[in-house]
Parts: C-alpha cells; sequence; structure tokens
C-alpha cells in the first residue's frame, strides 16, 4: 500500500523524489521520507517525517542537504508500529551504510529481529522493514555486491514484498526486488536516468517507457540502464514497453479534489473506453486483449468473477451482464475469501477478476489460486501492464486514465462498460445473441456517456440533497436486482468519506432484520429504478416510511407516483435495465462527495485509506 520511488541519473535527485511522493501520496499518507546519495563522498543522508509531505519538505528545506544524484524515497501506509518519525522509511542498517524502502510485511520479522538482535545488531524503529535493512548489510559484510546482499536477504523473508534499496557501497546504484503480489515495482527508462516506482503514476511525468518485474525478479539500475536477475541469480530478460497513458490528465486541474475531478472526467472516461472496445456502424467489438482465452468463452460452463471494494461491486453487476445477456451461469466472490476457500472449478469456469490498479493483493492471489486450478482467465483493469494482465490469459482494458482520488468513482463505471462488452462478446461467441439484440445493447451502451453528462449538470440538485445526511450518524441503502451492488457501493462510498455509517442491502432482506433500525434518525436512500422491481420497492418505501423512516428515493424521471411517495427523490433518465446501474451510481457518488465536504473530511485522503491494497 506504501509509495516508492527511486531515482539515479543526471538530474538532482530530491525535487524528483518529492515529486514522485506527491504522484504516489494516494498510496499511504501516515508518513514519507527520503534518502540520498551524495556522489562524492557516497555517504547516505536520510530524512523521514511522520505526517504529510509537507512536513518532508520543510525538513529538508531546513537542513543543508548536498546535492545528490541517487535516491529513494517513500510515503507509508502503517503496518508494524505506529506512524512516527521513528517508524517512517526509509530505514538504516545499524552503520548506516544501507537504506531500504519496502511495501508488503515480512511475516517473520518478530524471528528475524530477535537473530539479528542476538548477532548485535541495533535496532531504531518498530518496523519489519529495517530487519532488511540489516539482512542486506549482513551480506555487504561478507563482500557481495548490493544485488547479491539483496537477493541473500531476500531469501530469509517470508511474505510478500517489494523493496528497494541503496547501499553507500555502490554510489549512483539503487536495487530493487519484487516478492509475491504486494505491490509491484515498475522501471522507467529516462535520457542519462532510471527510475524505480511502486506506480506507474509516479513515473509517467518522466518516461513512457518502462518494465514492469514478475516475481522473484530483482532489478539493478544505474543512470546508464537496468539490468535483471531471478531469484536465484540467473540473469532475466525483461523487456521494456512503450506505456500510451498521458500523465498530465492525472493533474487536479481546477478541481478542488481529484475525486470530484474524476467523478466529473466520467463521460470522457466512459466514451473512451466504449471507443476502445467497440464500433457502432458496424455494430463490432474489439476486444484486442482476449489473446488465446477467447475460444474458452464458448467452452466454459460458467464465470466466476472476483474483485475486492468498488471492483467486487462492479463484478456483481457483471453477474447480471452474463447471466442476461449470454445466459452463463454466474457466480462473484470475494477475491480475499475465494482464495483461502480451496475452490472447487478447473477448466469449465472463467474466472473474471476485476481490479483498476491490477496490484490488489488479494486478487493477485485469487487468480494465481483460478490457475492453479486450471480455470482460464480474463482480467478487466484500467492499468497498462500491472500484474493482473500479466497473470491474465487475457485482458480488457478500461480507457478511464490514471485514477488518483482513493475513492474509485471512474474505474467504476467504465468496469461495467468493460464487462458489459465481454459478456456481449461471450453472447456472439456462444451464438446466443441475435444480431439485432447485439446491435441494440452497442446502441445502449453508446448513449452511455451522454445520459452520465446530464446526471452530472444535475450536480448542484444533487449536492443540495445531500444535507440532510451532514448531520445523520447512520444511512441505509436499499436496492433490488442490478440496483443491489449499486446500493452496496453508493454505502461504501459514503462510508469511506464521509465516515457516516452506511449499510447497503437487498430490499428483499429489509424485513429479515435491518427494518428495526428504522426511526426518524435513521434515513434510507431507495434505488427505486424502473427497472428494479418497482412494485417491491414500493411496498419497501411505504414500509420504511410507516415506521416514521425518511427516504430518498433514487428514481427514473417522470415517475411521478414514487417521487410523491419518498420525503424526497433525485431523477435518472430512463435507459435500459442492465445499463442503469451505470447511471444510477454518479448520485450516490455525488451524495458521498457532498456530504464528506459539508463534514469536512479529507476526501482524496480519508482516514486509515489507501488506494491499491497490497497487504492483507
Ligand atoms: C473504494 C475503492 C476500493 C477499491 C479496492 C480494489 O472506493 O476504491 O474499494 O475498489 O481496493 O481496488 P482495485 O480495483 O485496484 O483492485
Amino acid at each position: 500500500m506504501c509509495g516508492i520511488i527511486a531515482y539515479t541519473g543526471s538530474r538532482e535527485a530530491v525535487p524528483v523524489l518529492l515529486a514522485g511522493l506527491r504522484d504516489l501520496e494516494y498510496r499511504g499518507y501516515d508518513s514519507t521520507g527520503v534518502a540520498i546519495l551524495d556522489d562524492a563522498g557516497g555517504e547516505l543522508t536520510v530524512v523521514k517525517r511522520r505526517g504529510k509531505i509537507s512536513e518532508l519538505d520543510a525538513a529538508i528545506s531546513s537542513q543543508s542537504i548536498s546535492s545528490a544524484h541517487t535516491g529513494l524515497g517513500h510515503t507509508r501506509w502503517a503496518t508494524h508500529g505506529v506512524p512516527s518519525d521513528e517508524n517512517a522509511h526509509p530505514h538504516a542498517s545499524c552503520g548506516g551504510e544501507v537504506v531500504v524502502v519496502h511495501n508488503g510485511i515480512v511475516e517473520n520479522y518478530g524471528e528475524l529481529r530477535k537473530e539479528l538482535t542476538d548477532r548485535g545488531h541495533i535496532f531504531g524503529s518498530e518496523t519489519d522493514t529495517e530487519t532488511i535493512a540489516h539482512l542486506i548489510e549482513e551480506n555487504l559484510k561478507l563482500g557481495h555486491d548490493l544485488v547479491t546482499s539483496l537477493r541473500e536477504a531476500s531469501g530469509q523473508l517470508v511474505g510478500s514484498q517489494a523493496i528497494v534499496a541503496l547501499s553507500e557501497a555502490e554510489p549512483g546504484v539503487v536495487v530493487g526486488a519484487r516478492l509475491g503480489n504486494a505491490g509491484g515495482i515498475v522501471v522507467g527508462y529516462g535520457e542519462g536516468e532510471m527510475l524505480l516506482s511502486s506506480d506507474l503514476a509516479a513515473l509517467l511525468p518522466h518516461t513512457s517507457k518502462v518494465a514492469f518485474l514478475d516475481d522473484g525478479q530483482i532489478v539493478r539500475i544505474s543512470a546508464n540502464g537496468a539490468t535483471f536477475a531471478t531469484r536465484d541469480g540467473r540473469p532475466a530478460k525483461v523487456n521494456p514497453s512503450t506505456i500510451l497513458l498521458d500523465a498530465t490528465t492525472a493533474d487536479k486541474g481546477t478541481y478542488e479534489t481529484y475525486m470530484l475531478k474524476e467523478i466529473m472526467e466520467q463521460p470522457v472516461a466512459l466514451a473512451d473506453t466504449i471507443g476502445g472496445l467497440m464500433t457502432v456502424e458496424p455494430a463490432r467489438l474489439y476486444l484486442d486483449d482476449l489473446g488465446d482465452v477467447r475460444p474458452w468463452l464458448e467452452r466454459v460452463e460458467r464465470v466466476l468473477l472476483v474483485g475486492m471494494g468498488t471492483s467486487l461491486h462492479a463484478a456483481m453487476v457483471g453477474r447480471w451482464y452474463f447471466e442476461q445477456i449470454a445466459r452463463l451461469p454466474a457466480d462473484i466472490d470475494n477475491a480475499s475469501e475465494f482464495r483461502y476457500r480451496e475452490p472447487v472449478l478447473g477448466p469449465e469456469t472463467l474466472v473474471v477478476s476485476v481490479s483498476q490498479s491490477g496490484e490488489t493483493v488479494d486478487v493477485l492471489e485469487a487468480m494465481n489460486v483460478a490457475r492453479a486450478c486450471g480455470s482460464p482467465q480474463i482480467t478487466i483493469c484500467n492499468t497498462p501492464g500491472s500484474q493482473s494482465t500479466r497473470l491474465a490469459d487475457g485482458t480488457v482494458h478500461t480507457y478511464a486514465g490514471l485514477e488518483r482520488g482513493v475513492a474509485s468513482t471512474k474505474t467504476f463505471t467504465t468496469s461495467l462498460a468493460a464487462l458489459f462488452a465481454l459478456a456481449l462478446e461471450t453472447a456472439q461467441v456462444r451464438g446466443r445473441i441475435s444480431e439485432q439484440e447485439f446491435a441494440s445493447h452497442i446502441q445502449g451502451l453508446v448513449a452511455m456517456p451522454e445520459i452520465v453528462g446530464r446526471q452530472l449538470d444535475a450536480f448542484d440538485v444533487v449536492a443540495k440533497a445531500a444535507e440532510r445526511f451532514s448531520t445523520t450518524e447512520h444511512i441505509l441503502f436499499l436496492g433490488r436486482g442490478p440496483a443491489l451492488p449499486i446500493a452496496l457501493e453508493g454505502a461504501l462510498k459514503m462510508k469511506e468519506l464521509s465516515y457516516v455509517h452506511a449499510e447497503g442491502y437487498a430490499a428483499g432482506e429489509m424485513k429479515h432484520g435491518p427494518i428495526a433500525l428504522i426511526d426518524q434518525n435513521f434515513p434510507t436512500i431507495a434505488l427505486a429504478g424502473q427497472h428494479a422491481l418497482r412494485s417491491k420497492i414500493i411496498s419497501n418505501i411505504e414500509q420504511i416510511r410507516a415506521r416514521k423512516g425518511e427516504v430518498l428515493a433514487i428514481v427514473t424521471e417522470g415517475d411521478e407516483e414514487l417521487i410523491a411517495l419518498a420525503d424526497a427523490a433525485l431523477t435518472v433518465p430512463s435507459v435500459p435495465a442492465l445499463l442503469e446501474p451505470v447511471a444510477a451510481i454518479v448520485p450516490l457518488q455525488i451524495l458521498a462527495y457532498a456530504t464528506a465536504k459539508t463534514r469536512g473530511c479529507n476526501i482524496d485522503q480519508p482516514r486509515n485509506l489507501a488506494k491499491t491494497v497490497t497487504v492483507e
């Protein structure tokens, strides 16, 4: 979950590292730090602070740090040890000759720490990371070079890690290792300079030529280039690729938060995704990266969709798409549960993972389980080159552009578009859809960017409706059918941004318990679009109001009966049933945003969260 940036080359390292850390702040914001390796004396200097990058910036400005052309930086999401100056990364070995930044968990750190302490090492922090610095130092003292020392140290670690290190013994050199799925390492190739980062986002301002480390690979960079090795020390061939993603689109621009910008970008993100996957005339799909998995679409007997958080909610909508459009049995599973359940599946099951980052550890491990079972796999992903795209047999890319807000918005709606396209492709391959139906589904999807744009035109109206929620402590979100995942997603957005306790429920489940909560202080947001078994939802709303519960209904434009029935209503344009989730989530995103804003919450950096969950 932490962010890593490292630089070596002709420019001064500190400004590059600080800019990189700003690009990575969504990865963790408990503390930040940099280490630089002085060119002349090869001396390491570490500056680190609890809190945001501004604290680090001030600390650096107040010290006279010599100019250096090699360094690394880290933004932390605490796992072992509270956020503090001492626990902030980078961590140095006792002699200070080695510094390490790290993403992941050293699961045997207690044992290692005891052994190292017994051998005379003195620890300066409570972190698991520091053990790595001491282990590298021991290996350097044996006469190994930095790459070998990192490899030897890595061999002693249990758990998944991404590690980047510098040593006074090798000025101008940075090394990194990817061990398992606790976050990636991306190598950036510049002109007379090289970079390493946990994220593509921090490299794109410098270069579009990048290479991704696979599990077990180690990289050594110097200003002249990169060399790669495997876990057992053999040279590895890793080819850089060119990533066509515009880093400037990731700026906040005139918006006050990334999240607001990303909500407003949805029409364009959807249009780019839809345009990248299909044409209307002729009605045709171009899922070019399905590769060898395409024939499996015909053979498989069921689909299992996995994901976490918002992406799991997208997967839940995807289940409807596969069942309704391709008439293929479909299930969903939470990746963190699936991976430990010894699931019963094989080549008859197509596994579809949804992950905007492509680096969520539970999703990657679920994919490894699915691979071991022999299931063909497709991933829906917004990050080119990420680990999920390399593990899967095929990918359906979303073209939402970089997403910086910790709460996912545009990658949710674009994932729905990609899942819709994949279900259509599956239906076509299996001969389950007429040409007319196919064309009509495509037309329905192609209309969505404009529909979402209309939803956004009503931003102020929705934000006004959110005023009611600024003082409430609880909200119930209800939905049925394809609107159930939208109720769950609306509740997730509300709780993570505004810290209001929000529960998403299947409306039919109401009478089986949750209705006991309802009184005048417990409002409900009911997804009551035209396709959501309208008469049943009407009954649910009546039952809530009979208990003095207040209802804000999300209804189809022109549905006067429901507008009159609810205490307040927000409208969604009339769209085909399966596409209603794409439209209906927009007011819920705005409600969560506006509630959080009124409550004074930090919208882009909600407490305790980080974008991309790379530890369990
Ligand atoms: C919530 C949110 C998270 C992510 C989840 C999966 O707003 O963004 O719930 O959806 O951590 O992330 P990805 O899609 O990167 O696998």
